[in-house]
């Protein structure tokens, strides 16, 4: 059966039974902060499964796009992919449990209407009962008569405890027991199986779940179940592409229909499968993400899409994406996707511009982060940077040559080089012998890295809420990248536009700086590039930034640039950049913080001037 036979015969099968067909909503939620993006069916329903009227009626159904990345490491395996469909029909308060598990065995298992699966190869589990709420005894009766009437035989029906048949979406919501279906991969099991041989043989993966009923009449706060809900619900979800990989005997999702166009393209850029699945995945994430309006960045839904798009690039032999294999790998999507989500095809030039950016970008991260990485080997190894004490403290081991977290850290927020990434990369130069890097606890570093991680975040905080009078904020590491790359780009403009140039504002987010200054006329694409060359001269240079703390009048005296009246203390501190104060290219009053050499900030470019007012213009310029 194909896969458009699937999501036909799904959808057709509830419409028949009185349901309203939803379009799926955007993998972004609308209003609910606690999940980046939508990891079930049921997740843009809970008003309605909390009470709230539905429009459409209380009988509901769709195919819903999904993202869960808890597994993103396990990519490349059989079963788990980011980005998945999950086909689902809810009931409000209508029908209850005999309806709904009568209608999941019948699309199963109907050769006309359904999917025609063999009900021989069906098990179920039911929830055994706890604290929080009795057997459900009922649901293993339905399934009892069910299997009666179809003439099915054998020992197929087990209970089991919540942590299998209980299920919400997070620790607060509605949520309920659950009766979850199986189906043997392997077609030995068709005469029943005892408790343990079931439980061995989903340990084997030989059989695999296929729907999962839940019966929605509780509610949960902060992790306990509290009482009931107004009324009772069925929340169901089947996975749209393992449903199909079993109908159309696969045992893996990328050997159905839904991955052959995917995988024929990105089959042109690597020859290993790990790594086309992979590539797959992450491409067909990634167009679904920025289709829902995600774009790359350093925070949130945009760290997650440019995590998928850099661990695409690194699975390609050549670890680069440029725009032909890119829009190739597009469109095969198109070819799978287009007429089903129809926000798709009409976003096209901006889906392949977003990923050729971010690949372009993660490119020349990867030859920094490896062109440092190899300037700290040599360090360790002429035993330059390290000392006794460093080495003692387990920070780098000379001998071992060891990194850890802080380390991982500091490559991440200087170079923007996601911290499994890197361990990878390490990890390859290591088999390749171009380096001598040694990871000895992958967990371990990757804990520390997280520790420092939100430790960094913790004194963000502390330092966002001190901002600095001027109005740079300078926290988090490629902030204070731009903040540095403000000052050069602040002189560079008065050495092009003259003196009259004053700073009017200024504001810095991880992905751009912002620069409003005191001009009166829209500058020429030549006055632009000379600003530009200007910056990117001083940062070849390899200039230091350094720092001086002088009282307002001797800080006023070295002709430091300050913009902001009588804002400043008594004491002030003057950052400049260059060997000495008398020669120092740049000058300013500023609270810092900066880079301590131009060397760390990469290549400067303005990705827009415009006017803000009259008299006031802005520049947005990124560093890569
Ligand atoms: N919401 C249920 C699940 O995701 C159906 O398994």
């Amino acid at each position: 059966m194909k896969s458009t036979e699937v999501r036909a015969r799904f959808l057709n099968f509830f419409k028949e039974r009185g349901h309203a067909i939803l379009p799926s909503a955007s993998l972004v939620p609308q209003n609910d902060p606690s999940v980046l993006f939508n990891t079930a069916g049921m997740q843009p329903l809970v008003p309605y499964l909390l009470g709230e009227k539905h429009p459409l009626g209380t009988r509901l159904a769709n195919i819903q796009k999904c993202v869960r990345t808890g597994d993103i490491d396990e990519i490349g395996d059989n079963t788990h992919a980011t980005f998945f469909e999950m086909m689902g029909n809810w009931s409000l308060g209508d029908y209850f449990k005999k309806d709904t598990i009568q209608w999941s065995f019948e699309l199963l298992t109907d050769k006309e209407i359904g999917f025609g699966l063999d009900a021989q190869r069906l098990y179920v589990t039911c929830f055994e009962g706890n604290d929080d709420a009795p057997k459900d005894t009922e649901s293993a009766e339905i399934w009892k008569n069910i299997f009666e009437k179809a003439g099915v035989t054998g020992e197929r029906i087990y209970f089991m405890p919540a942590k299998n048949n209980w299920w919400s979406a997070g620790d607060n919501g509605p949520c309920g027991p659950d009766t979850e279906m199986f189906y043997d991969l392997t077609g030995s099991h068709t005469s029943g199986m005892t408790k343990e041989e079931y439980l061995l043989a989903d340990d084997k993966q030989e059989i695999v779940e296929i729907w999962n009923d839940v019966f929605m009449e509780y509610i949960k706060k902060d992790g306990v179940v509290v009482g009931k809900l107004a009324s009772q619900n069925v929340d169901t979800g089947s996975g749209f592409e393992r449903v199909t990989a079993v109908l159309q005997g696969k045992n893996n999702i990328f050997d159905t229909d839904i991955f052959e166009a995917v995988m024929r393209e990105v089959g042109k850029i690597t020859d290993n499968l790990k790594s086309q699945r992979i590539i797959s995945d992450h491409m067909r994430t990634a167009v679904f993400m920025i289709a829902d309006g995600v774009v790359p960045s350093n925070t949130d839904q945009g760290y997650i899409l440019r995590r998928l798009i850099r661990r695409a690039v690194f699975n390609t032999t050549s670890r680069t994406l440029t725009q032909p294999p890119v829009e190739a790998i597009v469109h095969a999507l198109f070819e799978t996707y287009g007429s089903v989500y129809e926000n798709l095809i009409p976003q096209k030039e901006k889906i392949v511009s977003e990923i050729v950016k971010e690949a372009e970008k993660f490119a020349k991260t990867i030859e920094r982060g490896l062109r440092a990485l190899k300037q700290v080997l040599g360090g360790i190894k002429s035993g330059m940077s390290v000392t006794e004490e460093e080495a003692n403290e387990d920070r780098i081991n000379p001998i071992r040559n060891r990194i850890n977290g802080k380390e991982l850290f500091f490559f991440f927020t200087t170079f923007g080089l996601p911290p499994e990434l890197f361990l990878e990369i390490i990890d390859v130069d290591r088999k390749n012998a171009e380096t001598e890097f040694n990871i000895y606890n992958r967990e371990k570093v990757l804990t520390e890295f997280k520790e420092e991680f939100s430790k960094h975040q913790d004194l963000s905080r502390a330092g966002s809420e001190q901002k600095f009078k001027g109005g740079l904020a300078g926290t988090g590491e490629v902030e204070t990248r731009y903040h540095t790359a403000t000052h050069l780009l602040h002189q560079a403009l008065r050495d092009v536009l003259g003196d009259t140039v004053q700073q009017k504002g200024s504001n810095i987010t991880a992905e751009r700086l912002r620069f409003d200054f005191a001009y009166g006329e829209k500058m020429t694409d030549e006055q632009k590039k000379k600003v530009e060359e200007i910056v990117n001269k001083k940062i070849q240079a390899k200039l230091p930034v350094q720092k001086i703390v002088l009282s307002k009048a001797d800080a006023e005296k070295t002709g430091a640039l300050h913009f902001f009246g009588d804002k400043y203390g008594d004491e002030v501190s003057v950052y400049f950049i260059g060997d000495s104060l008398e020669t120092a290219y740049s000058k300013e009053f500023c609270g810092g913080p900066h880079v301590s050499n131009l060397s760390e900030l990469g290549h400067f470019k303005i990705s827009k001037e415009e006017a803000v007012s009259a008299g006031v213009r802005r520049i947005k310029a990124i560093l890569e």
